[in-house]
Protein backbone atom coordinates (compact mmCIF):
# COMPACT_ATOMS: atom_id res chain seq x y z
CA UNK A 1 0.00 0.00 0.00
CA UNK A 2 1.61 3.18 -0.48
CA UNK A 3 2.08 5.35 2.48
CA UNK A 4 -0.21 8.39 1.16
CA UNK A 5 -3.10 5.26 1.05
CA UNK A 6 -2.80 4.91 5.01
CA UNK A 7 -4.06 6.85 7.49
CA UNK A 8 -2.10 8.14 10.37
CA UNK A 9 -3.83 9.73 13.44
CA UNK A 10 -2.50 10.98 16.58
CA UNK A 11 -3.93 10.15 19.78
CA UNK A 12 -3.54 13.12 22.59
CA UNK A 13 -2.69 11.09 25.31
CA UNK A 14 0.70 12.76 24.95
CA UNK A 15 0.04 15.91 23.72
CA UNK A 16 0.38 19.03 26.27
CA UNK A 17 -2.87 19.06 27.99
CA UNK A 18 -2.65 22.66 28.77
CA UNK A 19 -2.36 23.63 24.99
CA UNK A 20 -4.89 21.02 23.30
CA UNK A 21 -5.94 23.43 20.97
CA UNK A 22 -3.05 24.36 19.34
CA UNK A 23 -1.54 20.64 19.41
CA UNK A 24 -4.67 19.38 17.12
CA UNK A 25 -3.85 22.55 14.58
CA UNK A 26 0.07 21.47 14.56
CA UNK A 27 -0.90 17.72 13.95
CA UNK A 28 -3.32 18.90 10.91
CA UNK A 29 -0.67 21.06 9.82
CA UNK A 30 1.75 18.44 9.57
CA UNK A 31 -0.78 16.87 7.21
CA UNK A 32 -2.39 13.75 9.54
CA UNK A 33 -5.63 12.02 8.55
CA UNK A 34 -7.97 11.94 11.51
CA UNK A 35 -7.67 12.63 15.17
CA UNK A 36 -7.72 9.50 17.81
CA UNK A 37 -9.54 10.81 20.98
CA UNK A 38 -8.94 8.24 24.03
CA UNK A 39 -11.79 8.57 26.72
CA UNK A 40 -11.00 6.00 29.58
CA UNK A 41 -13.35 5.62 33.10
CA UNK A 42 -11.08 4.50 35.53
CA UNK A 43 -13.10 0.99 35.60
CA UNK A 44 -12.15 -0.84 32.48
CA UNK A 45 -9.02 0.76 32.20
CA UNK A 46 -6.57 1.98 35.02
CA UNK A 47 -6.60 5.51 34.00
CA UNK A 48 -9.23 8.58 33.47
CA UNK A 49 -8.58 10.77 30.69
CA UNK A 50 -11.68 12.83 29.65
CA UNK A 51 -15.21 13.64 28.52
CA UNK A 52 -18.01 14.68 26.71
CA UNK A 53 -16.58 18.46 26.46
CA UNK A 54 -13.21 17.91 25.62
CA UNK A 55 -14.47 15.82 22.79
CA UNK A 56 -16.64 18.36 21.85
CA UNK A 57 -14.31 21.15 22.27
CA UNK A 58 -11.72 19.09 20.10
CA UNK A 59 -14.36 18.01 17.51
CA UNK A 60 -15.77 21.83 16.90
CA UNK A 61 -12.09 22.87 16.42
CA UNK A 62 -11.05 20.45 13.52
CA UNK A 63 -12.19 19.85 9.98
CA UNK A 64 -10.45 16.24 10.52
CA UNK A 65 -12.52 12.60 11.33
CA UNK A 66 -12.35 12.21 14.93
CA UNK A 67 -11.84 9.00 16.42
CA UNK A 68 -13.68 8.72 19.61
CA UNK A 69 -12.22 5.09 21.73
CA UNK A 70 -14.01 4.66 24.62
CA UNK A 71 -12.62 2.18 27.21
CA UNK A 72 -15.26 2.59 29.61
CA UNK A 73 -17.70 -0.26 30.77
CA UNK A 74 -21.13 -0.50 29.35
CA UNK A 75 -20.45 2.00 26.65
CA UNK A 76 -23.84 1.35 25.13
CA UNK A 77 -24.63 3.97 27.84
CA UNK A 78 -23.40 6.78 26.48
CA UNK A 79 -22.51 6.33 22.30
CA UNK A 80 -25.26 8.59 21.29
CA UNK A 81 -23.88 10.88 23.51
CA UNK A 82 -20.24 10.99 21.85
CA UNK A 83 -21.88 11.02 18.45
CA UNK A 84 -23.91 14.29 19.67
CA UNK A 85 -20.77 15.74 20.84
CA UNK A 86 -19.20 15.15 16.88
CA UNK A 87 -17.24 11.93 17.04
CA UNK A 88 -17.21 10.24 13.79
CA UNK A 89 -16.07 7.10 14.78
CA UNK A 90 -17.25 5.64 18.12
CA UNK A 91 -15.25 2.61 18.82
CA UNK A 92 -16.38 -0.18 21.86
CA UNK A 93 -14.52 -2.58 23.28
CA UNK A 94 -16.05 -6.20 23.18
CA UNK A 95 -15.22 -7.28 26.34
CA UNK A 96 -17.06 -4.07 27.80
CA UNK A 97 -20.49 -4.96 25.60
CA UNK A 98 -22.68 -7.41 26.51
CA UNK A 99 -24.72 -6.78 23.35
CA UNK A 100 -21.82 -5.58 21.02
CA UNK A 101 -24.35 -5.92 18.44
CA UNK A 102 -26.70 -3.65 19.19
CA UNK A 103 -24.54 -1.05 20.42
CA UNK A 104 -22.85 -0.90 17.48
CA UNK A 105 -26.11 -0.58 15.57
CA UNK A 106 -27.17 2.07 17.86
CA UNK A 107 -23.95 4.50 16.83
CA UNK A 108 -24.75 3.85 13.30
CA UNK A 109 -28.51 4.97 13.75
CA UNK A 110 -26.79 8.03 15.80
CA UNK A 111 -24.82 9.28 12.64
CA UNK A 112 -21.70 8.02 13.45
CA UNK A 113 -19.48 4.96 11.89
CA UNK A 114 -19.49 1.69 14.46
CA UNK A 115 -15.93 0.62 15.43
CA UNK A 116 -15.03 -2.31 17.26
CA UNK A 117 -12.07 -3.28 19.22
CA UNK A 118 -10.12 -5.87 21.76
CA UNK A 119 -7.63 -6.29 23.91
CA UNK A 120 -4.80 -8.46 23.32
CA UNK A 121 -5.92 -11.14 25.24
CA UNK A 122 -8.91 -11.68 23.62
CA UNK A 123 -9.60 -13.89 20.86
CA UNK A 124 -9.67 -12.49 17.30
CA UNK A 125 -12.66 -14.57 16.89
CA UNK A 126 -14.50 -12.47 18.79
CA UNK A 127 -15.42 -9.98 16.40
CA UNK A 128 -16.22 -12.13 13.39
CA UNK A 129 -19.98 -12.01 13.58
CA UNK A 130 -20.28 -8.18 13.80
CA UNK A 131 -17.26 -7.42 11.39
CA UNK A 132 -19.93 -7.24 7.99
CA UNK A 133 -22.20 -4.01 10.64
CA UNK A 134 -18.74 -2.05 11.66
CA UNK A 135 -16.94 0.40 9.38
CA UNK A 136 -13.69 -0.41 10.88
CA UNK A 137 -11.56 -2.57 13.09
CA UNK A 138 -9.32 -1.56 15.57
CA UNK A 139 -6.66 -3.82 16.70
CA UNK A 140 -4.83 -2.94 20.02
CA UNK A 141 -0.81 -3.24 19.92
CA UNK A 142 -0.49 -2.42 24.16
CA UNK A 143 -3.09 -3.42 26.61
CA UNK A 144 -5.18 0.07 26.93
CA UNK A 145 -5.16 2.14 29.67
CA UNK A 146 -1.90 4.32 28.88
CA UNK A 147 0.53 6.10 25.86
CA UNK A 148 3.62 5.24 25.26
CA UNK A 149 3.84 1.71 25.96
CA UNK A 150 5.72 -1.06 24.14
CA UNK A 151 4.28 -2.28 21.01
CA UNK A 152 3.21 -6.56 21.50
CA UNK A 153 5.03 -8.04 18.63
CA UNK A 154 2.06 -10.72 18.66
CA UNK A 155 -0.01 -8.26 17.59
CA UNK A 156 1.48 -8.82 14.09
CA UNK A 157 -0.35 -11.76 13.67
CA UNK A 158 -3.83 -10.83 15.28
CA UNK A 159 -3.40 -7.65 12.37
CA UNK A 160 -3.14 -10.71 9.74
CA UNK A 161 -5.78 -12.43 11.08
CA UNK A 162 -8.21 -9.60 11.24
CA UNK A 163 -7.23 -8.64 8.35
CA UNK A 164 -8.32 -12.36 6.36
CA UNK A 165 -11.75 -11.84 8.20
CA UNK A 166 -12.33 -8.31 6.94
CA UNK A 167 -11.96 -9.34 3.25
CA UNK A 168 -13.75 -12.20 3.80
CA UNK A 169 -16.55 -10.46 5.35
CA UNK A 170 -16.48 -6.49 4.72
CA UNK A 171 -13.26 -5.67 2.22
CA UNK A 172 -14.46 -2.02 2.68
CA UNK A 173 -13.95 -1.96 6.82
CA UNK A 174 -11.02 -0.08 7.88
CA UNK A 175 -8.18 -1.94 10.15
CA UNK A 176 -6.72 0.48 12.24
CA UNK A 177 -3.97 -0.30 14.83
CA UNK A 178 -3.58 1.55 17.96
CA UNK A 179 -0.49 1.25 20.86
CA UNK A 180 3.60 1.85 20.87
CA UNK A 181 3.38 2.24 16.80
CA UNK A 182 7.15 4.22 15.94
CA UNK A 183 9.52 4.39 13.07
CA UNK A 184 10.65 0.60 13.77
CA UNK A 185 7.27 -0.95 13.12
CA UNK A 186 4.61 1.01 11.12
CA UNK A 187 6.23 -0.48 8.06
CA UNK A 188 5.21 -3.81 9.63
CA UNK A 189 2.12 -2.99 10.57
CA UNK A 190 0.95 -1.77 7.31
CA UNK A 191 2.48 -5.01 5.79
CA UNK A 192 0.30 -7.19 7.97
CA UNK A 193 -3.02 -5.61 6.96
CA UNK A 194 -3.58 -2.40 8.82
CA UNK A 195 -4.44 0.49 6.40
CA UNK A 196 -4.97 2.85 9.27
CA UNK A 197 -2.54 4.11 12.93
CA UNK A 198 -2.85 5.62 15.53
CA UNK A 199 0.67 7.03 17.20
CA UNK A 200 0.98 8.89 20.41
CA UNK A 201 4.25 9.35 21.63
CA UNK A 202 5.86 9.04 18.22
CA UNK A 203 4.26 12.16 17.57
CA UNK A 204 3.39 14.27 20.46
CA UNK A 205 6.62 12.83 22.77
CA UNK A 206 9.17 12.78 19.80
CA UNK A 207 12.85 14.25 20.19
CA UNK A 208 12.12 15.74 16.79
CA UNK A 209 9.40 18.59 15.73
CA UNK A 210 5.57 17.30 15.13
CA UNK A 211 5.84 17.46 11.18
CA UNK A 212 9.12 15.80 11.20
CA UNK A 213 8.04 12.95 12.97
CA UNK A 214 4.52 12.70 10.94
CA UNK A 215 6.65 12.51 8.01
CA UNK A 216 9.05 10.31 9.59
CA UNK A 217 6.34 7.99 10.34
CA UNK A 218 4.82 7.93 6.23
CA UNK A 219 8.30 7.27 5.17
CA UNK A 220 8.61 4.48 7.19
CA UNK A 221 5.35 2.57 6.08
CA UNK A 222 7.01 2.36 2.67
CA UNK A 223 10.57 1.46 3.88
C1 LIG B 1 -3.87 3.28 24.86
C2 LIG B 1 -4.52 4.24 23.87
C3 LIG B 1 -3.64 4.60 22.71
C4 LIG B 1 -2.34 5.24 23.12
C5 LIG B 1 -1.44 5.52 21.95
O1 LIG B 1 -4.76 3.02 25.88
O2 LIG B 1 -5.69 3.67 23.35
O3 LIG B 1 -4.36 5.38 21.77
O4 LIG B 1 -2.53 6.40 23.88
O5 LIG B 1 -0.25 6.08 22.41
P1 LIG B 1 1.20 5.49 22.02
O6 LIG B 1 1.30 5.59 20.53
O7 LIG B 1 2.12 6.35 22.76
O8 LIG B 1 1.22 4.05 22.47
ZN1 LIG C 1 -6.65 4.58 21.58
Amino acid sequence: MESRGVRIGPSIMTADWLALGEEIARAEAAGVDFIHLDVMDGLFVPNISFGFPVVEAICAATKLPVDVHLMIERPERYVERFVEAGADFVTVHVEACTHLHGTLMSIAAAGATPSVTLNPATPIGAIEEVIPIVGQVLIMSVNPGFGGQTFIPSSLDRVRRARNLINEHNPNCRLEVDGGIKVSNIGRVVKAGADTVVAGSAIYASDIDLRSAVDELRAAVTS
